[in-house]
């Protein structure tokens, strides 16, 4: 069975690794890794690859950055010369960026079953370039692996077959079980004691110029009493340049610093007294690692993470980012549970029904309109 696996983007390479070396033990698989190009830094992909023992890709699309018009079509066009020279089996994407709905899309059309990892998540916000691409990918995929059960009845709302969901447990989890020992024993040795640790990278936080500067100078503020550590990512980065936003306040102690690496990132999340974020995947480490996370923004897809592990929404409303913040660093943290099957073994699971016996019908329609793109 051949498979492909395509990622692009940071948060989809920790889903991708455990996925791609539990189906690595079954002799009867071949795979074949497909890098958009989406992130492209050494510091946004490369050292994800190594951190995570991930062959190197055995295709680049390098599509880069543009717009989301630009970049999806970008990956489209470039994907299916891919596809119809490969012909796999399945096609497994991965998470809510642009290259999981672009890939899909391209093998949909082709008839190439498609597994989609981290299926059903939704935050009923279609503002968000993520929600959309989540809805799309999941309409199209043959296959579509849930973290939780809240996703398995986001899916059945929407008309999804129930015999093509599999309620999976959380890959990206998996990485962090394989990875933790060994990001703990290469932790930073010179982290304060105690301190917050901040990432924001979303376009409504900060694409509006004023709310970022308002978050920043509260996090100058908060810095003045514990260390702030803030990691940014280059959207975010530029966005602070082209605002003229500067960080030295005398008396501050806000650490502007480049992307962490994988590894870097769990040591600093495992110490952290708090994380503020506005990312999906931390929410969800956080909630593992039984450390208080506070979400800058209106809503979540992840909605377990708040019911049952340590994510409080703060919304967009500084008063009240401030005043959680001053009741975790007094002590008076949320307290959570891991969820179900978040237990370092959902990439086992998903190999397990990628390789059961299944009617020959996808693959027969698939090879039909293969072969007739192919030929003319
Ligand atoms: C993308 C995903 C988002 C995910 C995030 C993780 C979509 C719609 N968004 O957002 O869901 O949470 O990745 O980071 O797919 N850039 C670099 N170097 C890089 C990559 C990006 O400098 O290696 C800069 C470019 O200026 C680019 C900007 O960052 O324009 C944004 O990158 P892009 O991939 O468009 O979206 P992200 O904000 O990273």
């Amino acid at each position: 069975m051949h498979i492909v696996h395509v990622v692009g983007a940071r948060p989809n390479f920790m889903k991708a690794a455990p996925v791609f070396q539990a189906l690595a033990r079954h002799d009867c698989v071949r795979q074949t890794l497909v890098h958009t190009g989406q992130h492209y830094d050494f510091n946004m992909s490369d050292v994800f690859f190594q951190q995570l023992a991930m062959p190197a890709p055995d295709v680049n699309l390098e599509v880069g950055s543009g717009t989301h018009a630009q970049q999806t079509s970008q990956i489209i066009a470039r994907f299916e010369p891919v596809i119809l020279d490969l012909k796999p089996d399945w096609v497994a994407v991965y998470g809510d960026v642009n290259s999981t709905v672009a890939a899909a899309l391209v093998c949909a059309k082709l008839l190439v079953p498609v597994a989609h990892v981290e299926a059903g998540l939704r935050s009923f916000d279609r503002t968000m370039p993520e929600e959309i691409n989540r809805l799309l990918t999941d309409q199209i995929s043959d296959l579509l692996f849930t973290p939780s059960e809240d996703g398995d009845r986001n899916l059945e709302k929407e008309g999804i077959a129930p015999e093509k969901v599999h309620l999976v447990g959380n890959v990206m989890i998996d990485s962090l079980v394989r990875l933790l020992p060994v990001a703990t024993e290469q932790a930073p040795r010179n982290l304060p004691e105690r301190y917050v640790l901040v990432t924001l990278h979303r376009p409504s936080n900060v694409d509006d110029i004023g709310w970022l500067k308002s978050l920043i100078d509260t996090f100058q503020e908060v810095s003045r009493d514990v260390p702030v550590l803030f990691p940014v990512h280059p959207r975010t980065r530029a966005r602070m340049a082209e605002a003229g936003i500067k960080c030295g306040d005398s008396g501050s102690n806000l650490r502007i610093l480049d992307p962490a690496s994988y590894l870097e990132f769990l040591a600093l999340q495992s110490h952290a007294a708090v994380v503020i974020t506005d990312s999906g995947g931390i929410q969800e480490e956080t909630t593992f690692l039984d450390v208080p996370c506070l979400t800058v923004r209106e809503n979540t897809e992840r909605p377990i993470t708040v019911s049952m592990g340590t994510n409080t929404l703060v919304g967009r409303d500084i008063l009240r980012l401030r005043s959680e913040l001053e009741s975790v660093l007094a002590g008076k943290t949320k307290r959570g549970v891991v969820p179900p099957l978040w237990d370092g073994h959902a990439a086992e699971r998903i190999a397990q029904v990628i390789l059961q016996p299944r009617s020959g019908r996808l693959t027969a329609q698939s090879s039909q309109r293969l072969s007739a793109v192919t030929s003319g």
